[in-house]
């Protein structure tokens, strides 16, 4: 395996492919430009020249970060490669801390992958004494 790391990599069939490979299903790309184009970090990982993981920093760079769509390819998953991902991430947020200590950093896990976050630091907010992360009923969750 020949790992490549690229910053800021706006490449919207990537996203695309590897939101569909680990099972989230297939977006518009005209709404993956959107999103991309309005993303402020992002580590996409390659080997070689074959993307394998990718994961995104949003938000608005300095009191409310959000880390999104942290993805690696089934055949590459369990080799490290979303920790790679998480600490390029956990670097730019770091540079960001200096400049402003009180930035807030929040990550909606999946079901079942709180576990993963665990690993680097991330507490759900009742655990850190904080109200409950909510979020807006869609028709489909209804
Ligand atoms: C979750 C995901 C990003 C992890 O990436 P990965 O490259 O397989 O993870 P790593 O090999 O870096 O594992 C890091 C640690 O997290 C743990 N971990 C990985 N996937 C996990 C999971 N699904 N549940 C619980 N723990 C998990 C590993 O056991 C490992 O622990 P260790 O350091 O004690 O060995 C990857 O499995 C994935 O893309 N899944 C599908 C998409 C997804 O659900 N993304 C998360 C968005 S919330």
């Amino acid at each position: 395996m020949k790992i490549n790391i690229k910053e800021n990599n706006k490449n919207v069939q990537e996203f695309n492919f590897l939101y569909d490979s680990v099972g989230w299903g297939s977006y518009d790309e005209g709404i993956s430009k959107i999103a991309l184009d309005n993303t402020f970090y992002s580590i996409s990982v390659y080997d070689d020249d074959k993307i394998i993981g990718y994961g995104r920093l949003i938000g608005d760079t300095i009191c409310f970060v959000y880390i999104q769509d942290i993805m690696v390819r089934k055949e590459y998953q369990s080799q490290k490669i979303g920790t790679l991902i998480m600490n390029k991430l956990l670097e730019k947020i770091k540079e960001l801390q200096k400049i402003n200590p009180d930035l807030r950093v929040y990550s909606g896990a999946s079901k079942g992958k709180e576990k993963f976050y665990e690993k680097f630091g991330f507490v759900t907010r009742i655990d850190a004494g904080l109200g409950a992360g909510m979020i807006l009923k869609t028709n489909e969750e209804n």
